[in-house]
């Protein structure tokens, strides 16, 4: 797999949910079966995860598209694809 090759879209809506506070690993190949977090299998993709630290509790939307321009959060991108 290239340099230029594409994400995976794992969903066309983001991933909303309340997180605690500590490090989370978003998913950025697509091909996780764990949506939005990275469960290994971006192996072999070119892709890896984006480690995100959450530093107090808080309501985010993770971007599933994974084309969003502000990864890895939803940007609205995903009402393009
Ligand atoms: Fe997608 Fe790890 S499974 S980045
Ligand atoms: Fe990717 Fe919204 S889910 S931009």
């Amino acid at each position: 797999m290239g340099m230029d090759d594409q994400p995976t879209i794992a969903d066309k809506k983001p991933a909303v949910m309340k997180l605690e506070p500590g490090d989370y690993w978003w998913c950025a190949c697509g091909k996780s079966v764990n949506q939005p977090f990275c469960d290994g299998s971006h192996k072999g993709t070119g892709f890896g995860p984006q480690k995100v630290t959450i530093d107090e509790e808080k309501t985010v939307a993770f971007c599933n598209c994974k084309h969003s321009a502000n990864q890895p959060f939803c940007d609205g991108t995903h009402a393009k694809l």
